[in-house]
């Protein structure tokens, strides 16, 4: 580890002070202080209801907002800041095209294809689509190591597909899709593309347009920033024939006893009052992550699952989901013990101070396909570094023998 590696740690206070080895990034990250002090800042000087004052707090309020808007828009390569419509999380970024662009636009005999190692909330929202629509949800399966193709998909998709939803990193094999070749087949076939971001984004750079989607979803909270802030990158051709998804204050133009007009994208889809605090913070994890650039992030988290991997491939009775070559996993080591439950496996962890996930990760179909109830999971942030590797593979190694076996 380098003196610069050093240096990034030294950003997360809770790494050192709560004497944790975190290694949950997948479900969370950690917040260094200037994402904190920026969401304070605003609470503490800027803070009024936005879009509705015609005074200058609120007027502050609203710039500070926009503002974060456009950092989110040209952090992810949109065309305009209007494309970023702000909600709370990944999950209510695809449940806001589910219930606007999928209730509106499907009908009867049309097919939405999810991948089956989709998280539950790129597979619940279309299924309720399904349901209201009559609309029909096909499955498409990876193979047993996480490989998911876009020849793949041109096998079962058809001129009925509408809708592909594909995850661009998988939360349980850390696996990247090829989302520009997805995008490619469905667009052929007059299909929107639906991307999950909410690993990817973190993690990689991404470019809306170059990948072509129509639509991408992803979280602040997984990328340094505040829990309760995500966002939904939409085409805006699309955003603009939607219909809002909820309804309320300031998504409106005008309102009359029987009737309404609705503000233009992105705010139509962002009724009631905002999280602007968590906007401004998401705004500043953007600007911290650009501080280290993407050639660094990405280095540093391949070279410490290409250390992670290495070690735990030699651990017998561990085996290690997906495919076996590291640059398949993108900082995400799912696993099995033999004759360990995964939850057993947390808490040994847990009592050594590393935390890890343990269970079905939201991906209770994709544990069904392949055979297993629940695994256990090691993700990695660029703020982790080999001491945390070390002390994981240590306990992974011992921890057969601390439930008594002696194999
Ligand atoms: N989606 C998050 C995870 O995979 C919560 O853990």
């Amino acid at each position: 580890m380098t003196e610069a590696d050093q240096q990034i740690r030294g950003q997360f206070p809770i790494l050192k002070d709560r004497n944790v080895v975190y290694l949950d990034n997948a479900a969370t990250s950690q917040k260094p202080p200037c994402v904190i002090e920026a969401a304070a800042e605003y609470y503490k000087m800027n803070n009024a209801n936005p879009m509705r004052g015609l005074y200058e707090l609120s007027i502050d309020a609203t710039n500070a907002y926009e503002d974060a808007r456009k950092t989110v828009a040209d952090f992810i390569h949109a065309s305009r800041p209007e494309e970023i419509v702000f909600t709370r999380n990944a999950t209510e970024s695809l449940n806001l095209v589910a219930y606007s662009y999928g209730m509106h636009f499907l009908h009867e005999g049309d097919e939405i294809i999810v991948s089956i190692a989709e998280h539950h909330s790129n597979m619940l929202p279309w299924r309720q689509v399904a349901a209201a629509t009559g609309a029909h949800v096909t499955y498409l399966y990876c193979k047993q190591d996480g490989e998911l193709t876009p020849s793949m998909l041109e096998e079962i998709i058809s001129d009925k597909t509408k809708i592909v939803a594909i995850t661009q990193i998988s939360n349980v094999f850390g696996r990247l899709n090829d989302i520009k070749g997805f995008a490619a087949v469905a667009h052929a076939h007059g299909a929107i593309m639906v991307a999950d971001g909410a690993q990817s984004v973190p993690h990689i750079p991404v470019n809306v347009q170059d990948l072509d989607v129509d639509f991408m979803s992803f979280s602040g909270h997984k990328m340094f920033a505040p829990m309760g802030i995500g966002a939904l990158y939409g085409r805006y051709e699309l955003l603009d024939q939607m219909p809002p998804f909820l309804y309320g204050g300031e998504m409106i133009e005008y309102v009359t006893l029987d009737g309404a007009t609705y503000a233009e994208v992105p705010h139509k889809f962002e009724a009631g009052t905002v999280n602007v605090g968590g906007a401004v913070g998401m705004a500043e994890a953007i600007r911290f992550m650009m501080r280290f650039g993407w050639e660094r992030i990405e280095k540093r988290e391949n070279d410490l699952t290409v250390y992670a991997m290495e070690k735990v491939l030699k651990i017998p009775h561990v085996h290690v989901l997906g495919s076996d070559d590291p640059m398949n996993h993108h900082g995400i080591i799912t696993f099995m013990i033999d004759g360990v439950h995964p939850h057993d496996v947390a808490a040994i962890f847990d009592a050594h101070n590393i935390a890890i996930r343990a269970g079905h990760h939201c991906a209770q179909p994709l544990h069904k396909y392949l055979g297993k109830l629940s695994t256990s999971r090691a993700s990695l942030a660029f703020y982790n570094n080999e001491d945390d590797i070390d002390a994981f593979v240590e306990c992974l190694s011992g921890l057969r023998g601390a439930m008594g076996y002696t194999d």
